[in-house]
């Protein structure tokens, strides 16, 4: 069995994290503010609700790719291909970009009450953690290092 690229899996994974990044920001909001909601048609991005319900969505799609991209690299892939140290790299930062989006969401339950401080220390690491994922899918995508590579077979000696 040869290490073959998912390349639906890598198109809808990079879509929805495009997806994700554009709303987040719209979150922020700064896109009235730029004059990017006034181009026809992207009105929208200045409505808080409507990038935050889109983010959800993303975040909704993000888990369901996940847990598909886990669940075949344990069953299937573990076999023929090993983590890199760049794919480990992105998915601890990716880790963290999704436990902070949890507690992001539980801040906006009525019920949840956190203080100023813990809600902006987790404000602050969901974009920060964004930013370095940012920062690493280009260096690893300028270095071509790769999530997964093949395993090299063990000969009989
Ligand atoms: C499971 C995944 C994620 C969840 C549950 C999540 C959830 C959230 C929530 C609830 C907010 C704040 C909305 C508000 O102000 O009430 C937020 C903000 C934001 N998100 Fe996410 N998010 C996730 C993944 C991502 C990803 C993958 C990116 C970018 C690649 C991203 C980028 C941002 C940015 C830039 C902001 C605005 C900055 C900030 O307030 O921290 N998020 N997210």
């Amino acid at each position: 069995m040869k290490l073959e690229r998912n390349r639906a899996l890598r198109w809808a994974y990079g879509v929805t994290i495009a997806v994700m990044a554009f709303t987040g920001f719209g979150q922020m909001p700064i896109f009235k503010r730029y004059g990017i909601s006034a181009i026809p048609g992207m009105a929208w991005a200045a409505d808080f609700y409507v990038t935050l319900f889109i983010h959800y969505l993303g975040a909704v799609l993000l888990s369901v790719l996940l847990a598909y991209a886990i669940a075949d690299h344990a069953l299937v892939r573990r076999k023929i291909a090993r983590v890199t140290a760049a794919g480990y790299v992105r998915a601890a930062i990716l880790a963290c970009i999704v436990g902070t989006g949890i507690f992001r969401v539980l801040k906006n339950l009525p019920d949840v009450d956190f203080s100023p401080a813990f809600t902006m220390f987790i404000d602050i690491s969901h974009l920060g953690f964004m930013m370095a994922y940012g920062a690493a899918a280009l260096l690893f995508w300028r270095l071509r290092a790769r999530w997964l590579t093949e395993k090299v077979p063990v000969r009989n000696r």
